[in-house]
């Protein structure tokens, strides 16, 4: 697009207002869909890891962290909040699109400012996942039961002061919606046995057990609305390629092992069975997988993007012993962030999360309602 890197989130805005508009204006798409896409959502809760975390694992003890420069130098203020990239995530694109604030960290919330919230929280955390004990040998996080559980508590301690009325707890959870973007380190930092001589068909469907076992428990709790995302091409990140043969290539095992559970997830969401189990429920299914494997193909995405340097993370990388790289701290970054894919070596920079914005809300092209 070439455009300026500063208007860009001005622009999505703008966009975004304009489509939905043009979305309510088009009485003709079905009732569900205007409702998933145009419509407007109480609140927006997140559950998952590095990808969306505003800063949980800022207030818990690992290395997996980001709250120093030069993450965030591209974030309003420029400041680091715990973000791992330089500046929105996927999850803030979200808030945005939907006109909702910015979903803060759960970690970082005194006990009065949970009370006074009813637009949504973050719980994601890095270095974890869908399993108890993934990322653990980081440092403390928090896994997806966990992050389940303190919504429950955000729901017993906080909401049902808000709400008195149960009939009006119960319309502020089912008209909100609920992203999920966990599992990557099930696969990457495993404390459950994931290495490359698995079956990756029989740990995708373990795997995917226990995420089921979580959404029940949301839907328990009030969840109706879900927004899937499923698992990035780990196989072609910078961490990863820097050791493949030919350099620079994908690492195809982990990306066939990583599709096995997406396929089985997206399937999963139509499979009438589970629906029945979790009544008047809605998926978005978001494959982020080929987003992200679009952004680094030689394809017109790419171009349009102006993301060219899709192979070495912006800022220098420094390695922790048996822990996973992060950015040298307070190290000065690359000089165009704007023009890189990846901004640490597990990590989108901003632009590529501002392109998936476009991507799944303008164009649509990654983001779908799953009917059952
Ligand atoms: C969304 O909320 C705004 C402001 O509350 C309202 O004007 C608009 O009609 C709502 N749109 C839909 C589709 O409910
Ligand atoms: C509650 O939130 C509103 C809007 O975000 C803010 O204006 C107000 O000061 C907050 N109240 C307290 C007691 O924190
Ligand atoms: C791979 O994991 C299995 C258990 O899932 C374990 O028995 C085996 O030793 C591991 N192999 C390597 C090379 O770590
Ligand atoms: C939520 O918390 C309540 C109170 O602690 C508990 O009774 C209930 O089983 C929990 N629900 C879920 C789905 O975890
Ligand atoms: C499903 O939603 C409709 C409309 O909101 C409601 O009347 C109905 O009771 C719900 N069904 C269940 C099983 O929750
Ligand atoms: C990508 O960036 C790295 C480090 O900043 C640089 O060494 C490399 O040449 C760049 N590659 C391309 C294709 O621009």
């Amino acid at each position: 697009m070439g455009l300026p890197y500063s208007l860009t989130p001005y622009l999505l805005v703008l966009l975004l207002c304009f489509l939905n508009v043009s979305t309510i204006n088009s009485k003709k798409r079905r009732k569900q869909e205007a409702g998933l896409f145009g419509g407007n959502f109480s609140a927006l809760y997140v559950i998952g890891d590095s990808l969306v975390d505003p800063g949980n694992n800022n207030y818990l003890s690992t290395l997996a962290k980001a709250n120093f420069t030069p993450y965030g130098f591209n974030f309003e203020g420029s400041i680091p909040t715990g973000r791992f990239s330089d500046g929105k995530t996927i999850a803030d694109y979200i808030a945005i699109y939907y006109g909702l604030p910015l979903v803060p960290a759960y970690m970082g919330l005194s006990e009065q400012q949970k009370n006074n919230i009813s637009t949504g929280i973050n719980y994601a955390s890095a270095s974890c996942g869908i399993f108890p004990d993934t990322g653990k040998q980081v440092g403390k996080c928090l896994s997806m039961s966990i992050q389940v559980d303190l919504f429950n508590q955000t729901i017993e301690k906080n909401l049902k002061q808000k709400f008195k009325i149960q009939s009006e707890l119960n319309n502020h959870l089912a008209e909100s919606l609920f992203m999920t973007a966990i599992g990557v380190n099930d696969y990457s930092c495993s404390g459950s046995g994931y290495n490359e001589s698995t079956d990756a068909n029989s740990f995708a469907d373990k795997l995917l057990n226990e995420f089921w076992l979580q959404i029940q428990r949301m839907h328990e709790l009030g969840a109706r609305k879900f927004f899937i995302n499923n698992i990035k091409p780990l196989g072609c990140y910078p961490n990863m390629i820097a050791n493949t043969v030919p350099r620079g290539s994908c690492n195809e095992k982990i990306n066939r092992a990583i599709s096995i559970y997406n396929v089985k997830l997206r399937e999963s969401l139509s499979d009438n069975t589970r629906r029945q189990k979790l009544s008047n429920t809605s998926f978005i299914y978001s494959d982020y997988f080929n987003f992200m494997l679009g952004l680094r193909g030689p394809s017109s995405n790419h171009v349009s993007s102006n993301l060219v340097n899709t192979t070495s993370p912006c800022c220098p990388i420094f390695y922790y012993k048996g822990s996973i790289p992060t950015c040298v701290p307070r190290s000065v970054p690359c000089k165009a962030a704007e023009t890189y894919l990846f901004f640490d070596p597990f990590h989108p920079t901003q632009m590529a999360n501002f392109m998936y914005a476009i991507q799944c809300f303008q164009e649509r092209k990654i983001c779908h309602v799953v009917r059952g």
